[in-house]
């Protein structure tokens, strides 16, 4: 009973999301599953290229686990957006943190946040609706932490584009997969990058390798799963993010920040609304 009811509740707002807003900004969650695969650096690279470029961009830090999206962009927020949630604030751009860098805003999370205590009502959900009506940015990008919780669920469930972070490492890839197959009952695709992996026909190869296995394993044959590049792996990524800075600014003429160009050049090209 509380399911059904549950369900159709999610269903109305997933109807009034889609009717409601006709907001420029496209919705990026990034995810992967397993932890530790670089994510949060992909996220803030990602911002920091696509900012450079112009496009206006809010990062919202997703990861209750360990939020860390400040100590990559170097701030000290105030606030985060469960200052917003407890209602301490009406509007939620009293708890935006500007960032030094050009484009982005930082809507900053917080740690050991206990979801359950909110999980019924959509609350994440409201979140990323109302800072689409602010039809403020050109992209939302959505940190989520590792696992599949419910937590991440909802972000999931909310977001057009669903852009999954793994390695070649075997056990990231059985993550992926299994994200990919909670994924494929009810989106059209979903985006993947490899981290750590230094060819990017390597990347495209277990990318097919895993679409095999899908069509073996009769996954819905309409998802798409859908290779957007790979970056390899480098101490200078390491560094920079231990010296709170990115590497996409460091060091603009890398490999690596040339292989994160293409994956972000790859994304803005398959973007949904
Ligand atoms: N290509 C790379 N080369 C070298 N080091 C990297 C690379 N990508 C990420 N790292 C490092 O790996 C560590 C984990 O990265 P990151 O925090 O981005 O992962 P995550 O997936 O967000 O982790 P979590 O699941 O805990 O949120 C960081 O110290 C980061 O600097
Ligand atoms: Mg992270």
């Amino acid at each position: 009973m509380f399911n059904t009811i549950s369900t159709q509740a999610k269903n109305l707002v997933n109807l009034a999301t889609k009717s409601k807003l006709n907001s420029k900004t496209k919705v990026v969650t990034i995810t992967s599953g397993k932890g530790g695969v670089g994510k949060s650096t992909f996220t803030a690279n990602i911002a920091y290229l696509l900012g450079d470029f112009g496009y206006k961009v809010a990062v919202l830090d997703a990861d209750i686990g360990l939020a860390n999206m400040q100590v990559l962009f170097n701030v000290k927020p105030e606030r985060t957006f469960f200052d917003y949630i407890e209602g301490k604030f009406d509007n939620i751009e009293e708890v935006f943190t500007q960032t030094e860098y050009k484009n982005i805003t930082l809507i900053a999370g917080k740690s050991g946040y206990e979801y359950s205590s909110k999980a019924s009502s959509f609350v994440f959900t409201q979140i990323v609706e109302t800072i689409l009506e602010l039809d403020k940015f050109d992209i939302l990008l959505i940190d989520t932490g590792a696992g599949l919780n419910e937590y991440v669920k909802e972000f999931l469930d909310i977001s057009p584009n669903i852009l999954a972070v793994t390695t070649t490492d075997p056990s990231a890839l059985t993550d992926v997969y299994a994200l990919m197959k909670m994924v494929s009952t009810y989106k059209e695709s979903l985006l993947l990058t490899f981290n750590h992996t230094k060819n990017y026909q390597t990347g495209s190869t277990i990318t097919e390798s895993i679409k095999n296995l899908a069509q073996k394993n009769r996954l819905n044959s309409n998802f798409m799963l859908k290779y957007i590049g790979s970056v390899s792996m480098s101490q200078n990524i390491a560094t920079t993010g231990r010296l709170r800075k990115l590497f996409s600014k460091e060091f603009g003429d890398d490999q690596t920040t040339l292989e994160l160009r293409l994956v972000v050049d790859n994304l803005l090209n398959n973007l949904r609304v």
